[in-house]
């Protein structure tokens, strides 16, 4: 598959998470890496250059922090202007039709937040229902989110390594059609499955 990667982060000069994950994608070979608001600081989405780009690819991830149980403001707008009747949906809207899609997220909250019975009151990928059903909408096939829970302490915690690698393996699987697909849009979360296809770590 085609990977691409938009990243949608205001203050990406400030990221810790999503930052140095998008600097793994645009190093990972056969990846295509797009910054939404370092491409569009006032919003103005080039339409057709976004569907061209959409039917180039065939793997569409959205990496992007958590803002108030969704994404920055620029993915709304991108959906809103990009996701057009007769291209993504409806009865002549088929260009999308197979594409995977997926969200790849770092939340503050930590992942025992994300549970009914936790502060958030449900799981990060019920959350993200409207992506889900959005994809449902345009024929794509919507995988569970790759999720950093806790990620301001992710540095501190000495955890953002395990967290590359497994997004990295996951960027890889994808590329070379190495994703178990079913079990990927099966699943609460991609964390797992993305660990699993981690390069295991060099030894001396
Ligand atoms: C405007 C705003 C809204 C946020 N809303 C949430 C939220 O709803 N849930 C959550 O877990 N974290 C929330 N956060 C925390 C961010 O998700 C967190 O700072 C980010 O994932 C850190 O990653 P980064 O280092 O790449 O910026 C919010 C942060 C900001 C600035």
């Amino acid at each position: 598959m085609k990977p691409l990667v938009y990243i949608a982060h205001p203050r990406l000069d400030r990221s810790e998470i999503s930052g140095p994950l998008f600097d793994v994608a645009g190093q990972t070979e056969g990846v295509t890496c797009v910054d939404l608001y370092g491409e569009y600081p006032t919003f103005e989405i080039d339409v057709a250059r976004e569907q061209r780009r959409l039917v180039d690819h065939d793997a569409i991830v959205f990496l992007h922090p958590i803002y108030w149980y969704s994404a920055p403001a620029i993915v709304r707008e991108w959906q809103d202007l990009v996701l057009e009747h007769g291209f993504a949906y409806g009865k002549h809207g088929h260009a999308l039709d197979g594409k995977v899609t997926l969200n790849a997220v770092s939340c503050g909250a930590l992942e025992s937040s994300y549970r009914p019975e936790g502060g958030n009151g449900a799981y990060l990928r019920d959350l993200l229902a409207p992506f889900e059903k959005t994809a449902d909408l345009c024929g794509m096939r919507y995988l569970a989110p790759f999720a950093i829970y806790g990620a301001g302490r992710a540095v501190e915690e000495a955890r953002r390594g395990d967290h590359v690698a497994a997004w990295r393996g996951l960027l890889t699987a994808l590329r070379d059609d190495r994703l178990d697909i079913p079990a990927a849009r099966a699943a609460r979360t991609l964390n797992d499955i993305a660990a699993s296809h981690a390069a295991a770590p060099e030894t001396a």
